[in-house]
């Protein structure tokens, strides 16, 4: 009991080092921002782990080129409790931030993770959401459509897909000679600028 306390007040006041996992599955430019955030900023946050469930994604490359330690998933590993719950264990995981991670977060995860485990989606939510809305679909469909602005989402995970509550949006104008591409590399910008500050602003605690 009084064991619990002294824990509890020590993670009040900020003393101990939360530890974040980042999902992801592609190119991991997010990750890497993310990974490099938390170390040039003297903070009592840093990422422990990188969960991949591409064994070639280029993801795993600029972590472990940072010295981050990886793990490559399979669709069925992140869905087995068991290997999960122990991997996120082992690491003594405190949140998890998804960076371009495209399979769902299975229940037992948001569960244990509530309040603790958000994602970034490129665009505004609740717009260009859903299934088969990720990468480069998202930002063709903007274009497509004539959008005057599109953004950024930081929501919390749920079990609906981009379905969760929403911390925070930044929006951006899409000019009329933009093509997807270039929509994208505005996203990238402002990815880079907010998701990691935003982190550690909601998951973390520690700003
Ligand atoms: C980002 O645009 C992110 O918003 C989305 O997937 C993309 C991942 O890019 N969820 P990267 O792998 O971080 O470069």
């Amino acid at each position: 009991m009084v064991e619990q306390s002294a824990l509890q007040l020590a993670e009040y006041a900020n003393l101990i080092m939360k530890r974040i996992a980042i999902f992801a599955s592609g190119n991991g430019s997010n990750a890497e921002n993310i990974i490099r955030y938390f170390r040039e900023n003297p903070r009592n946050a840093e990422v422990a782990l990188v969960v991949c469930n591409k064994p070639d994604a280029m993801v795993l490359e600029r972590a472990s080129k940072l010295g981050v330690d990886t793990a490559v998933m399979t669709r069925a590993d992140i869905n087995d409790p068991e290997k999960m719950l122990k991997l996120m264990d082992q690491y003594e995981i405190y949140s998890i931030a998804l960076a371009g991670f495209l399979l769902m977060v299975p229940s037992f995860l948001i569960e244990r993770y509530e309040g603790r485990i958000v994602n970034i989606h490129p665009s505004l939510l609740p717009k260009y959401g859903g299934k088969g809305m990720y990468g480069k679909h998202i930002h063709e469909a903007v274009v497509a459509a004539g959008e005057k602005e599109t953004g950024i989402t930081v929501h919390f995970v749920s079990e609906d897909c981009d379905g969760g509550d929403i911390i925070f949006q930044k929006s951006i104008p899409v000019e009329a000679t933009d093509t997807p591409a270039d929509v994208e590399e505005k996203i990238h910008a402002l990815e880079k600028e907010h998701y990691p500050r935003i982190i550690g602003e909601t998951i973390v605690g520690t700003h």
